[in-house]
């Protein structure tokens, strides 16, 4: 044919090259396992204000369990076996959530493959760093560790209504890494030696413990004004079971995650942070007391299921 394609071949070729793109994109050239059948991936995760909830989802085919840490926790299951174990969680101060450290420090993950995704709002630093020493430590080598920037839910710094007009091109990201674990990518995203530095500098400021990360007293750090209805929402929503109805009105105690997800998820915004001018955290108070989030693709629902402690 003197190198000429006819027609007929030509469309062969590029159906043949469509069908490759999407399978990658998602991920179906995943499904199959080594031995042959379909491979099966869970996705462990930890939410407060959904962004994590919606990229683990958006992570899943028909063959993926979700499930999410705080109910494990609750349960103490901590044994998990799958061709592929992922983890989303949201970054805290570049660390992990204190349970989400609590969890991989007694979990038992086997599994051929296992990544992690951690969210972020702004600046991630050397994030990636961390986790890999800290599953490390735990007994767990990640092959892909990778960050997702997303809306910054930390209200001491940003206001909820700007942030969530910013274009941070979350589709886009998300389909780069569906793609890097559908061809089980080996990979962590590097890390500069400014973003260490940059990381020392907080942990300097805000006098965390590096083997604690956020780990508060939600007594101290949040109050409920007479807005309140008592509608019973924040007991559901919190990973760690600090609220409850009273008849004196909602009380809280205990350790705390410092997710957020109590004062963003509260309908009547009747929770507010405490005012503390010597607290490096929240010497500035809020940005907008009036703004709070929850990812537009995740319901209350979803978040009570993820979180509640009952
Ligand atoms: C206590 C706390 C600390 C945070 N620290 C950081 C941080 O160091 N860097 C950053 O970019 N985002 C930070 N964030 C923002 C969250 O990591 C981000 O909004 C995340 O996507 C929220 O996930 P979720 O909706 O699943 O809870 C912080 C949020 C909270 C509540
Ligand atoms: S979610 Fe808000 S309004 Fe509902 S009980 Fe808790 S503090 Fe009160
Ligand atoms: S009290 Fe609020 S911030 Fe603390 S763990 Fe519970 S939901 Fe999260």
């Amino acid at each position: 044919m003197n190198g000429k394609m006819t027609r007929r071949e030509a469309l062969k070729r590029l159906s043949a090259t469509l069908i490759t793109t999407a399978a990658a994109f998602s991920g179906l050239s995943a499904l199959t396992s080594c031995k042959g059948g379909r491979r099966k991936r869970t996705i462990l995760y930890f939410t407060a204000t959904g962004n994590c909830l919606y990229v683990a989802r958006e992570l899943s085919d028909a063959n993926t369990e979700l499930l999410s840490i705080p109910q494990l926790m609750k349960q103490q299951r901590f044994d998990i076996e799958a061709d592929e174990i992922g983890i989303v969680y949201p970054i805290y101060g570049h660390m992990p959530p204190n349970m989400v450290r609590r969890f991989i420090q007694k979990a038992r993950l086997k599994a051929d493959y296992k990544f992690a995704v951690l969210t972020y709002g702004a600046r991630k630093c050397n994030a990636v760093e961390i986790w890999d020493d800290i599953s490390r430590r735990a007994g767990h080598a990640f092959d892909y560790i990778n960050t997702l920037i997303m809306v910054d839910n930390w209200l001491p710094n940003f206001d909820m209504n700007e942030q969530m007009k910013i274009d941070k091109h979350i589709p886009e990201h998300l389909q780069q890494i569906a793609a890097d674990l559908a061809a089980q990518k080996h990979w962590h995203e590097p890390v500069s030696e400014e973003e260490r530095q940059m990381h020392a500098g907080f942990m300097a400021y805000a006098g965390l413990n590096p083997e604690k990360g956020f780990l508060m007293d939600s007594k101290k750090y949040f109050t409920v004004t007479d807005a309140c209805i008592g509608c019973g929402i924040c007991a559901s929503v919190c990973p760690r079971g600090n609220y409850e109805l009273t008849s004196q009105g909602v009380k809280m105690q205990g350790d705390c995650e410092f997710c957020l997800s109590c004062i963003h998820n509260c309908p009547q915004k009747a929770i507010r942070f405490a005012k503390n001018e010597h607290d490096p955290l929240l010497g500035r108070g809020e940005v907008n007391p009036d703004a709070r989030y929850r990812n537009e693709h995740i319901s209350l629902m979803d978040i009570k299921r993820a979180n509640s402690q009952f």
